[in-house]
């Protein structure tokens, strides 16, 4: 079996969650390789529902192993509540979950400059989680990383030092209140002793497991166009959720990612600020956020909603060599009369087909669209492609074709069952 990357196509929030849990089955490993507790992938089984933000959705699945590897930002308390919630809801991840050493921690300080950033003009809209900074100070190589945290003398040596430089920032730049290294030292003391059974050097292992040719899963958090260097900058997150980020956040070759899957909604939404040149503006918005439950799992945003974008996706198709895509929540869809699709953008009395990398052209773009009949049925208990009503069938060829790359899963529900399989050999 290959090893599949699952890349977010869009703004984040496109369903990554399902499709890693509905793919975990086949796997062995589930590797998460970016972003922190910003992310929120939500599982449902039945009448159960998990809400994740750092482990891997495969962990639900029985014996099945995951990795948080270097790429992503850790915050210790945000980890370990999460353990306790899984297994609160019967899930143990003893000896199934394993922690990169070289993984930055996110630490208070973090929280609170990401939150006097945003209070600030021209705000992200970030979801304060102190993900920006955090990614900041490890560029900047201030960052503190897991291994770090395991040798009480270099933390106490590294906290002191970048503790000084963020307090300085907190205290001159924002006018708030620093904090207090002994009492942070201690909180961190405490995290490192219940993290320390599951800390590894997680690209060792995650290239072992794909020399066995075990089957792993890399999943990554947000989207393409959230990506720090191919979203619509600076309203982005700070890593890089193309599938190019899965090399350097789990520490593994180019040529060990077998497959790239894409996933998508039949529609677009986006939570925080920047421009979004196809967001419908009438009451249909609020229609579609109702009935598509279109709010932050993580911060509970109402997310903006607008029409099919072919020409972000396209781009996507190309920065992060997709090779299929799945479409999820067609069902969302069903009782529409009209469906629009933007094929490109009118700026200035041009029209362009490619995704412009300046935010302030994209913002001055008029989306030019195609309308398509909407099918007006129910797509909910649809098991087989071939039985989806044809106007369904027309909207979704249609969108394959201008991101020039096939459909292999649709999704017709937030249960795992509600899914129809278009193509089983691209998930061999
Ligand atoms: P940050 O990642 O918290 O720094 O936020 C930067 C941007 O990414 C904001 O627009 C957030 O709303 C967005 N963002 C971060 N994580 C997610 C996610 O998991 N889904 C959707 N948007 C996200």
């Amino acid at each position: 079996m290959s090893n599949l990357c699952v890349v977010g196509a869009q703004w984040g929030d496109e369903g990554k969650g399902k499709v890693i849990h509905f793919l975990s089955r086949e796997a062995e490993y589930i590797c998460r390789y970016q972003g922190g507790n910003n992310a929120g992938h939500t599982v449902v089984i039945g009448e159960d529902k998990f809400v994740l933000h750092l482990v891997p959705s495969g962990i639900i699945y029985p014996g099945k192993k995951c990795i948080i590897g270097n790429g992503v930002v850790i915050n210790p308390q945000a980890l370990l509540d999460e353990i306790k919630y899984l297994r609160e809801k019967g899930v143990d991840v003893t000896g199934r979950l394993f922690i990169s050493d070289m993984a930055h921690l996110i630490f208070p300080y973090h929280s609170m400059l990401d939150e006097a950033k945003e209070r600030r003009k021209g705000k992200i809209g970030t979801t304060k989680r102190g993900i920006g900074p955090a990614y900041m100070d490890k560029v900047d190589r201030v960052g503190i990383r897991v291994c770090d945290l395991m040798d009480k003398d270099i933390f106490a040596h590294k906290l002191k030092d970048t503790l000084t430089m963020r307090n300085a920032l907190l205290e001159k730049v924002y006018q708030r209140p620093g904090l207090k290294y002994k009492d942070l030292y201690l909180k961190y003391c405490d995290y490192a002793e219940q993290l320390r059974p599951y800390v590894t050097n997680t690209s060792i292992m995650v290239n072992e497991v794909m020399k066995k040719n075990k089957k792993v899963l890399l999943e990554g958090a947000q989207g393409v166009l959230l990506d720090v260097d191919f979203g619509t900058y600076p309203y982005v997150t700070s890593s890089n959720p193309s599938a190019g980020g899965a090399c350097v956040g789990l520490g593994i070759g180019p040529n060990k990612i077998d497959k790239i899957l894409g996933i998508i909604k039949a529609y677009v939404t986006r939570v925080g600020d920047g421009p979004f040149p196809t967001r419908l503006t009438s009451s249909l918005e609020e229609k579609i956020r109702e009935k598509g439950a279109e709010y932050g799992a993580t911060t509970k945003r109402p997310r903006r909603v607008g029409w099919f974008d072919a020409v972000m996706v396209k781009h996507s198709v190309r920065v992060s060599g997709i090779d299929s895509l799945a479409v999820m929540k067609l069902d969302v869809l069903d009782d529409l009369d009209k469906i629009k699709i933007c094929t490109g953008y009118k700026y200035k009395n041009k029209i362009i087909n490619e995704y412009p990398s300046q935010t302030v052209i994209l913002e001055e773009c008029k989306p030019c669209y195609e309308e398509w009949e909407g099918w007006k049925t129910s797509t909910v208990k649809i098991k087989k492609y071939q039985d989806l009503p044809s106007k369904a069938k027309k909207y979704l060829s249609r969108i394959k074709q201008l991101a020039g790359v096939p459909l292999s899963l649709i999704s017709v529900g937030a249960d795992k069952d509600a899914t129809i399989l278009l193509n089983k050999n691209f998930f061999k």
